[in-house]
């Protein structure tokens, strides 16, 4: 009897990636995912710490998926294991299975290699369906990803390859290099491996993963230290790999290797998210970021130099301690100047334990709303303009899954907007005169007729 593990992932790309992993790691075990708690034997919440709103939610969900259990045991139901994962995880340890006794176990980003005997220790632990409080949160010397089974459940020709993880830059708003540790590079070697077992089973757009990217450093082979510039390079010489991303890159380590690759290499894809965080040097310095304003236009230019048409994206806080007016402004009009095809903006938001939740001049809330809501306007407006400027280009599209509506494919534009394909809406036929399906068309680079373009997303027709 398979058994079933509803896994919910709160949070940034990398926890996409970890629930991934998980699910790969419990497979072995005879379980398999499902899109529900109702009937799960294993619930496991990856979670996220990085604000506030994300990491309180988790209480939330955790109280429903309580009343899933409990009404489930008193109907004479199969019990219930539930785990809680990730950065929230990482940072409450114990404290989260006392503010919460029906938690059974809480274990970190760098130790879910170990799964599966948590979960069989959770099980047989319990006495009277009272949980046993298990708590694996240290940072292993072993790294997890040599204990990690090869991936399975590949969902379409996109995924994700983690080449990197944990943060040293210590930004002090932070909880990155709190909860994921120090940085870590995997060897080039490995990745190598990996990329081409994805690509083996019709995966052709890569997005390299870590929480400092561009930081990558992992072992050569040959005694030295990869780059990411030199590690795109080599992942581009494989066969069938048509598409290389990377993500989140800190502007500091936007090297030339790196920057030439967007020049050099044709599958290093025109779309870049380099967060800048804020516009005002006075900011920037208190947010321990390590460059200026200027220094990440500098990077602009060369970045746009190498790649005329490169979509930049970013993330912005407002309202970080001490932000005035003025530097506010800053924000704007480095926004202005860079123009943004994508970004995301967040309130700032004091967590525990980072340097900045204790500093003076705390931004009242609604000064902090009123800024988020003026530079939203403003990157809404960008992100517009840049879509609209894509109308009546034709645009390389890699069909990733069916649309809602009947006759529509959806896929990704190099610039990584998602576009919608009315496949019935040319006069595009197969060689038999058929109008092509979704099955045809999966994981296809086709060229789409940009018709029509809106905030989120382009609708086309595939090109004669
Ligand atoms: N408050 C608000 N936003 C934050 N981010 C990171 N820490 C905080 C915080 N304390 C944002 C940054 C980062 C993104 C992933 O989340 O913009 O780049
Ligand atoms: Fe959230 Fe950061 Fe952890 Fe990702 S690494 S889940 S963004 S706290």
């Amino acid at each position: 009897m398979k058994k079933k593990l509803f896994i919910k992932t709160y949070g940034c790309q990398m926890n996409v990636y970890d629930s991934n992993r998980m699910a790969d790691v419990m497979k072995p075990h005879g379980y398999e995912t499902v899109e529900s708690p109702d009937e799960a034997d294993l619930v496991v919440l990856n979670t996220c710490h990085i604000r506030e709103k994300a990491a309180e939610k988790v209480y939330s969900d955790v109280g429903r998926i309580r009343m899933i259990k409990e009404e489930r045991c008193a109907a004479g139901g199969a019990e219930m294991t539930i785990a809680v994962a990730g950065c929230v995880a990482q940072a409450e340890g114990a404290e989260m299975m006392k503010r919460a006794p029906v938690i059974d176990l809480v274990l970190g980003p760098q130790t879910y290699h170990r799964l599966p005997e948590l979960v069989r220790s959770a099980e047989a632990g319990r006495k009277n369906g009272k949980p046993a409080h298990l708590l694996d949160t240290e940072f292993p010397s072993e790294s997890k990803f040599d204990f990690l089974p090869e991936e399975s459940d590949l969902q379409g020709p996109a995924a994700f390859l983690a080449v990197q993880e944990g943060c040293d830059k210590f930004c002090t708003f932070c909880v990155v290099p709190y909860t994921r540790g120090a940085e870590y590079s995997r060897p080039v070697a490995d990745l190598m491996k990996e990329a081409r077992r994805l690509v083996s089973k019709g995966v052709r757009d890569i997005t390299l993963l870590g929480q400092n990217v561009n930081a990558y450093h992992g072992d050569d082979g040959n005694g030295g230290t990869g780059s990411l510039g030199g590690l795109i390079r080599s992942l581009a010489e494989i066969d069938g790999l048509a598409r290389i991303r990377y993500t989140t890159s800190h502007p500091t380590d936007m090297d030339d290797a790196l920057i030439s690759a967007h020049r050099d290499v044709a599958a290093c894809m025109p779309y870049l998210h380099l967060p800048v965080q804020s516009g005002s040097d006075r900011i920037l310095a208190a947010m321990n970021r390590k460059h200026t304003a200027e220094s990440y236009l500098d990077v602009i230019r060369r970045l746009r130099d190498a790649r005329p048409d490169l979509a930049l994206s970013s993330d912005f806080i407002v309202g970080f301690p001490g932000e005035k007016d003025e530097d506010f402004e800053a924000t704007m009009a480095l926004v202005r100047e860079v123009g943004y095809a994508q970004s995301f903006s967040f309130k700032y938001s004091a967590r525990p334990g980072t340097p900045a939740s204790v500093m003076p001049f705390q931004v009242p809330e609604d000064v902090k709303s009123e800024r988020l809501a003026a530079l939203q306007a403003l990157l809404s407006e960008q992100q517009l303009a840049f879509n609209e400027a894509c109308l009546g280009k034709t645009l390389e599209v890699l069909v990733e899954r069916p649309g809602k509506r009947p006759g529509e494919l959806v896929g990704r534009s190099p610039y990584l907007q998602a576009v919608h394909i009315d496949v019935t809406g040319s006069d595009y036929t197969l060689d038999e005169g058929t109008v092509p399906t979704y099955s045809d068309l999966m994981g296809q680079m086709v060229r789409v007729e940009i018709r029509d373009a809106g905030p989120g997303n382009l609708r086309g027709v595939i090109a004669a």
